[in-house]
């Protein structure tokens, strides 16, 4: 064997372990009743809320790690809105479907949001990331306001 088919088995070696790595950090199914969309939603907003109040202490890898949570929490929102899930104790409301346009303008706002945040934490500009974490709770409180029952 040369040495530059070795290299590129190596090289495989490592692209296939990369892959294995993405798939297993990001376990998100997508609910498929309605009852699993709202307990998928609300382990997903539990999630929001733990992980939007610890983000303002925290710097570097943890505070990239944090922006990632939520930039994930963001990217699964839409999925665990099935149409029509109000079931339950659901404080979902059916405006949600009436303007399914808005309602995701207001979640890719919150998506870009946690990618700048997660660059001005691996760069560490804390003042882009105090900006960025601001606009992400911006998107909390703008989407409760319209979207969910008191
Ligand atoms: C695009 C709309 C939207 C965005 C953005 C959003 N939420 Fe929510 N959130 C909802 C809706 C709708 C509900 C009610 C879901 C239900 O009860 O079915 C909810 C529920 C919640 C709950 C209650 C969960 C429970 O256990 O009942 C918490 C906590 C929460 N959100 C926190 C957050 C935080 C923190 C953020 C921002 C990082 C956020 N949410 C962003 C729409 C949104």
């Amino acid at each position: 064997m040369t040495f530059n088919k070795i290299a590129a088995l190596a090289f495989a070696g490592v692209m296939t372990l990369g892959v294995v790595a993405t798939v297993a950090q990001d376990t998100f199914v997508a609910p498929t009743t309605p009852e699993a969309a709202v307990a998928a939603r609300e382990a997903l907003m539990k999630s929001n809320g733990a992980t939007l109040k610890a983000a303002g202490a925290l710097t570097g890898p943890e505070a990239a790690a944090a922006m990632q949570t939520l930039l994930d929490n963001f990217t699964h929102m839409p999925a665990t809105f099935t149409e029509g899930s109000i079931v339950g104790d659901s404080e979902a409301l059916p405006a949600i479907w009436q303007n399914w346009e808005a309602f995701n303008a207001i979640i890719e706002t919150g998506k870009t949001a946690a990618a700048d945040g997660m660059a001005a934490a691996e760069t560490g500009d804390m003042t882009a990331y105090g900006v960025a974490l601001k606009t992400i709770g911006g998107t909390c409180g703008t989407c409760h306001q319209q979207f969910r029952a008191k």
